[in-house]
Parts: C-alpha cells; structure tokens; sequence
C-alpha cells in the first residue's frame, strides 16, 4: 500500500489533481481510499458527492478514537473486527469506486483548532497500515499551506506530491512543504508545478525547486479543468477527451513507480 500526502498553497490544485488521479487509479484496477483533511470539505463535491450527504470522522470521533487505540494496542481479533465495522460507517462510494473519508470540519466560530480531528485521522492511517493491505493507495488531502505537517500525519508517508503555481509566494510554500515531509521521514517528494502557460514558467520554477525534491512534473492552464470544475463536475466526465487527461496519466506513472 502506498501512503501518498497532496499539499501546497490554497488553490494550487491539490483537490482537482488528487481526485483525477485517484479516479484513473481506480480505472486502472485499483484500490483507492481518500482522506479529506482539509476542514473545507471540497474533495467530496470534486468526486461527485453532495454536501448533504456527507458523513464525518469528527461526528463521532470519540469512540472510533477509543476503537483504533484499543485495537492498535491490543491486537486483538474482536476488537479489530469492531473496529473495521466502525470505519466502514465513515466510508463513502464516490465516483468510479473511489473510497471516501471526510475528516470533519469546524462547527461554529470560536470552535477551536482540527488538532484533534487530524490526530484521529493519522490513528486511522496507522491502523489501516498495519492491517491487511484493503487499500493499494491512501491519498490524503490536506488544508493549504503547512500545518499538517506540524501534527505528524504523513509521518513515513511514500510520496509527498507538492502542488505548485509558477509564483515565488506559493514556491516558498511548496518548498517548506517539501522540507518538512522529508524530515518527517516521507520517501519522495514529488512536485507538480500547475497552470503553466509558458516555458519560461517552467524554467522559473526549475531554478526554485531544484534540489528540494526528488521529481518535478509540468501540467498547463487547461480551460477544460476549470470549466469542468465551474459546471460541478470533474474533467474526465466533462470532456473524456480533454488533452489535460494525458498530463493527469503522467503524474500517475509517476505515482505508481516504485
Ligand atoms: N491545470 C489547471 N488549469 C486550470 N485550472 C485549474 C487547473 N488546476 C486547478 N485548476 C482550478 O483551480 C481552482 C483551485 O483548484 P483546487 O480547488 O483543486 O485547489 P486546492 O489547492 O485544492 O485549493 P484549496 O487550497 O482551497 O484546497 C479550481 O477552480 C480548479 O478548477
Ligand atoms: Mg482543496
């Protein structure tokens, strides 16, 4: 099983990118869990699940909480037959068989922190890494920016796929994000530098990133992923034919090399 972490700047494009991906991935014949981490709760909507029809990790988060620590801990059958029990409650049939998982979000102002929310999720990756291998992807989807890399969640992850705009601000980002998931021991780093219009967007970016990370792959502007995204769907049901599909195959061989 692959444990792989999308992050970058708000906006780059982790959301539109991880679920394509995980969607051609499930084509492919494989087995696909996604992890919505980031309290916006978009990921759903990008893979063809209503708002209103969301379950949450955080709506019942004590006792599944309770469930993977005893389980963990124990290794005891009963327990861990309880426990895959709970998760399937959390688990969704989004589209192309995709699996989905949706953290939680914040309730009401003043609410506090997702700290907590985001401790269970990294409980959750544990148990289900050191069960049977269900799932031959886990993709998670995280909150723009960092922060999730301060609570250790893609500790030991295989890749980090660090989503770039051709701008400094959100190269800085990308490259802090990409240091911090090294030092929490992630195997590769892999950056996407999206919504390029030129080569010298390219090359800029080049001279930014090098060295920060193991492989860096290009995706242009494409008015078909935005147009998609505008009509509530994904680009794969919008124009099956779109040329953005074959730079979306490429970040997948990319993914699925070992
Ligand atoms: N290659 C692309 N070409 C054109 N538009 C794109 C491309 N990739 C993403 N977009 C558009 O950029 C916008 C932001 O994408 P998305 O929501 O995936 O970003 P994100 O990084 O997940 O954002 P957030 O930080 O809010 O979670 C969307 O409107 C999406 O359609
Ligand atoms: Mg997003």
């Amino acid at each position: 099983m692959k444990r792989v972490i999308f992050t970058g700047k708000g906006g780059v494009g982790k959301t539109t990118i991880l679920s394509n991906l995980a969607r051609l991935l499930v084509r492919d014949g494989c087995k696909v869990l996604v992890i919505d981490c980031d309290p916006s709760m978009n990921l759903a909507m990008s893979l063809g699940i209503p708002m209103s029809e969301i379950v949450t990790l955080a709506d019942d988060k004590t006792s599944l909480q309770e469930q993977l620590g005893v389980s963990l801990e124990e290794h005891h059958h009963t327990s861990k037959q309880e426990c895959d029990h709970h998760i399937q409650e959390f688990i969704m049939d989004a589209s192309d068989g995709v699996k989905l998982i949706v953290m939680g979000t914040i309730p009401f102002g003043g609410a506090g922190c997702i700290c907590s929310h985001i401790s269970l999720v990294k409980l959750l990756v544990s148990y289900l890494s050191a069960g049977t291998e269900e799932y031959d992807f886990i993709f998670i989807d995280s909150q723009a920016g960092v922060e999730i890399f301060g609570r250790g969640l893609a500790s030991e992850f295989d890749d980090c796929i660090v989503i770039t705009e051709p701008t400094p601000k959100s190269l800085e980002v990308a490259k802090h994000g990409s240091k911090l998931s090294r030092d929490l021991g992630v195997r590769r780093q892999i950056a996407v530098i999206n919504k390029v219009e030129n080569d010298d967007d390219i090359r800029f970016c080049m001279q930014e990133l090098g060295g920060n990370v193991d492989c860096i792959i290009s995706m242009p502007f494409c008015r078909d992923v935005k147009e998609a995204d505008r009509c509530g769907t994904a680009l794969m049901d919008y124009n099956p034919k779109s040329d953005a599909l074959k730079e979306f195959l490429r970040i997948k061989d990319c993914i699925m090399e070992r």
